[in-house]
């Protein structure tokens, strides 16, 4: 730019001097009374004013016309907090796959206006987004983030008993999560959510899991959890946006939520990630109330859990589970329906406390 600024101030110049010799000349010749041939100044005058013209249309044109696109990398190091892509590069990917991330990214922050009960391509969720539990679009650190699915997915996964995919992943969310149905994998939108994963990925080595990528393990605690107390959070510290019947406000637009529901028929169902209690204490711990980070968490580890367990203990959408976790033993700790692969009530699994279950599963694992 500054070049640019250089080259047009001197363009200036030479134009202001070509008039005032051309001028002189024209003055000498006719004092001098021999005719003054105006051609050669003309174009030499042309010539200097189409510089002009072209550096100015070089300022005024979009930058990135010029200048080689930034790296596409995270801003990640192995020791440092996975703190996502920067947005500003989706400009510069360029073509369909531009169109597709940024495509993908709006559907994860907007899903229920495209895919909701009111959606403008279908109506198969419940009105919530994607981003309601996937924080900032999934990329903020311990907010359940996107950072490790490209570089860990396809991998084998003990609910499902076998290899999944990608596509799978997400559409087990769109079943659970959005208490919906899947969408085709073929589809532009499933295209989209892939391309905008993948993009997030990006820097992100294979099999790697960057530090901060998904939800926090709490420490286990060494009681259950405590349904009552969690109540008397859940009144103090969440009823105030989510509401004391767990129904969340909806936005205004009357398509999804200003704040979401916690449980009711119209939260994610009992197959859900968030319905083991480690992972709906995972989420809150480091990021709710709303506004709280993992820098400045508010609710101690025991207030999450109790939290958890209120929450989850009240009514939501059923699912059919009988497919799921077809090695019993490969149930996690807090898979709260039985059969498991140990004798500890069905109870404790819900509610804990987990420790002794873990140790019973290190032990059958080493058998
Ligand atoms: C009600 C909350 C909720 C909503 C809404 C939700 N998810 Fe999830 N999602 C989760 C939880 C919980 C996990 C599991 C996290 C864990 O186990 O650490 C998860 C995991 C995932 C994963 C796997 C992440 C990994 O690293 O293994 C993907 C991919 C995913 N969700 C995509 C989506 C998409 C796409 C949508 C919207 C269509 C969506 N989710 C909506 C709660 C939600
Ligand atoms: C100031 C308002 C506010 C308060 C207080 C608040 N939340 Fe939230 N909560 C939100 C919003 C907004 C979202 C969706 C975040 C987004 O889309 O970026 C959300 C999302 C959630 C989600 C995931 C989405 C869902 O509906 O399942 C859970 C779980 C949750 N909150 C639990 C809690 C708990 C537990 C508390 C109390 C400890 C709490 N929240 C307090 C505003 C709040």
């Amino acid at each position: 730019m500054q070049v640019a600024i250089v080259l047009l101030i001197i363009a200036l110049l030479i134009l202001l001097w070509q008039g005032v010799t051309e001028q002189a000349m024209r003055v000498l010749k006719e004092r001098a009374g021999s005719p003054y041939d105006e051609r050669g100044p003309r174009i030499a005058k042309g010539a200097t004013v189409t510089i002009i013209v072209l550096i100015v249309a070089f300022m005024a044109s979009p930058r990135k016309w010029f200048e080689p696109p930034p790296p596409m990398v995270a801003t990640y190091t192995a020791d440092s907090l996975w703190a996502g892509m920067d947005t500003a590069l989706i400009d510069h990917i360029g073509g369909e796959r531009e169109e597709l991330v940024r495509y993908g990214r709006e559907l994860i922050r907007n899903t229920a206006f495209y895919l909701g009960p009111q959606g403008i391509i279908a109506k198969q969720t419940n009105g919530m987004n994607c981003q309601n539990c996937h924080l900032d679009a999934g990329t903020r650190p311990w907010g359940n983030n996107y950072s490790a699915v490209w570089s860990t997915y396809p991998k084998f996964r003990e609910r499902s008993g076998a290899t999944e995919t990608v596509v799978k992943r997400i559409n087990d969310c769109f079943e659970r999560s959005l208490n919906g149905t899947a969408i085709d994998s073929t589809s532009r939108e499933m295209q989209a959510l892939l391309a905008y994963m993948q993009w997030l990925g990006t820097g992100v080595d294979t099999g790697k899991k960057p530090k901060g990528s998904g939800l926090a393990e709490l420490k286990f605690m060494d009681l259950a959890a405590d349904t009552v107390h969690g109540e008397a959070i859940y009144t103090a510290k969440c009823a105030s946006c989510h509401k004391e019947d767990g129904a969340g406000v909806r936005a205004s637009n009357g398509l999804t939520y200003q704040y979401p529901p916690l449980w009711g028929e119209n939260s994610y169902n009992i197959g859900a990630g968030l319905f083991r209690l480690s992972r709906f204490a995972g989420y809150v711990k480091n990021n709710m109330p709303q506004g709280v980070t993992w820098e400045s968490p508010q609710l101690t580890d025991e207030e999450a859990w109790d939290v958890a367990a209120y929450v989850n203990s009240r009514q939501r959408p059923d699912r059919d589970l009988s497919a799921d976790w077809p090695n019993i033993a490969g149930k996690p700790v807090d898979h709260p329906f039985g059969p498991y692969a140990d004798s500890i009530p069905e109870i404790q699994h819900k509610f804990g406390p987990f420790g002794p279950i873990a140790e019973a599963k290190a032990k059958a694992k080493k058998k």
